[in-house]
């Protein structure tokens, strides 16, 4: 199989179609994409559009109608379906945990197929659970229908973690829980995926998930036609189309200040300016620019220097209207 290591692998889409019996047109028409190894590819669009069923036949749930899949350089549909599903993590949108089985028990399952020793897969549970914020001892031992839909969720993340795949299927994997447990999960995933390097194809509803978690975004159309596929950056600054630029919403220009670090734009030598408010180095643009708000300043300060409002702009590749420059930077 593909995981000699657990590290990301290519996946590659060649003319995926899938037409379901009975429907007048293809749910996934012939998709190709590459996703490289390492990178998380996000998939954004709309309900029905195949998202879902695209995902479904990476790991072959959904027997692909016609075209190719590669991992690793293998053809997936040359794989034993069963084989090939303990080598793909897969958190999907409805959960589905074993009603009978503990969570301990459902965050082991492959684990335990692949023939780990009990203490290992102990272990491995612990880890897993603190990693989701559930707490071990509280969690460990109770049942699916014991739990919130959100805890259900994350449990369900930490199962498709769990064998510490080189591939991830997330679908939607944290539709289900509350904003602030949502914002810890992606940052806790993001922080992971950095360490991991998988290939991870996720899907989201919700384009500042995309933003903040994507390498890349692919943005989808009925049929998972690919409308643009390409980093959030890029995305953010020329959306393809007007179907492209529904999806980003009104503030572009916001999101690409999210993507953006202080680090990044100021200058290396700190300056001693105690006077001005204090900014991480590792904050967005758009925290900084908050902060800048905040005080009713056009600058602040950073371990990594001085920031300032036309900085900002300059980085954006926009530029100031003269009259939202203060004098002494003109
Ligand atoms: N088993 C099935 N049999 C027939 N049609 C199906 C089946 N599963 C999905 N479809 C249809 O295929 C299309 C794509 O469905 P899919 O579940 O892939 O969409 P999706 O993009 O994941 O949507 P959502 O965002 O709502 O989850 C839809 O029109 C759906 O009704
Ligand atoms: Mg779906």
């Amino acid at each position: 199989m593909f995981d000699r290591d657990t590290e990301g692998v290519r996946i590659e889409l060649r003319a995926l179609t899938k037409h379901y019996q009975g429907q007048p047109a293809p749910a996934v028409d012939h998709i190709s994409l590459d996703i490289p190894a390492g990178e998380l590819v996000v998939f954004v669009g709309p309900s029905g559009c195949g998202k879902t069923t695209t995902m479904k036949m990476i790991n072959r749930l959904v027997e692909p109608t016609s075209g190719e899949i590669h991992i690793g350089g293998q053809d997936v549909l040359s794989l034993d379906p069963d084989e090939l599903r303990r080598h793909i993590g897969y958190a999907i949108q409805q959960v589905g945990l074993f009603p009978h089985q503990t969570v301990a028990q459902n965050i082991g399952l492959v684990p335990k197929l692949l023939g780990w020793p009990a203490d290992r897969i102990a272990a491995r549970v612990e880890e897993l659970l603190a990693l989701v914020s559930l707490e071990p001892s509280t969690f460990r031992d109770r049942y699916p229908r014991q739990l919130s839909g959100g805890q259900q969720q994350r449990v369900g993340v930490a199962r498709a973690l769990a064998a510490d795949p080189p591939v991830m299927l997330m679908d939607e994997p944290f539709g289900a829980t509350d904003p602030i447990t949502r914002e810890h999960l992606q940052n806790e995933f993001v922080k992971l995926q950095k360490q991991l390097r998988k290939t991870i194809i996720f899907v989201t509803h919700d384009f500042e998930e995309a933003i903040k978690l994507g390498d890349r975004i692919a943005v989808l159309r009925e049929g998972s036609h690919v409308a643009q596929y390409d980093t959030p950056a890029a995305i953010l600054a020329a959306p393809a189309d007007d179907y492209v630029a529904g999806f980003i919403g009104q503030d572009a220009t916001l999101k690409r200040l999210a993507l953006l670090r202080v680090e990044d734009i100021t200058a290396t030598e700190p300056l001693p300016d105690s006077h001005l408010p204090q900014v991480a180095a590792d904050a967005s643009l758009r925290e900084a620019l908050d902060l800048m708000m905040a005080h009713g300043t056009d600058r602040c300060s950073s371990p990594t220097g001085v920031l300032t409002y036309t900085a900002l702009c300059e980085a954006l590749g926009t530029r100031p209207s003269p009259e939202e420059v203060p004098a002494g930077d003109r």
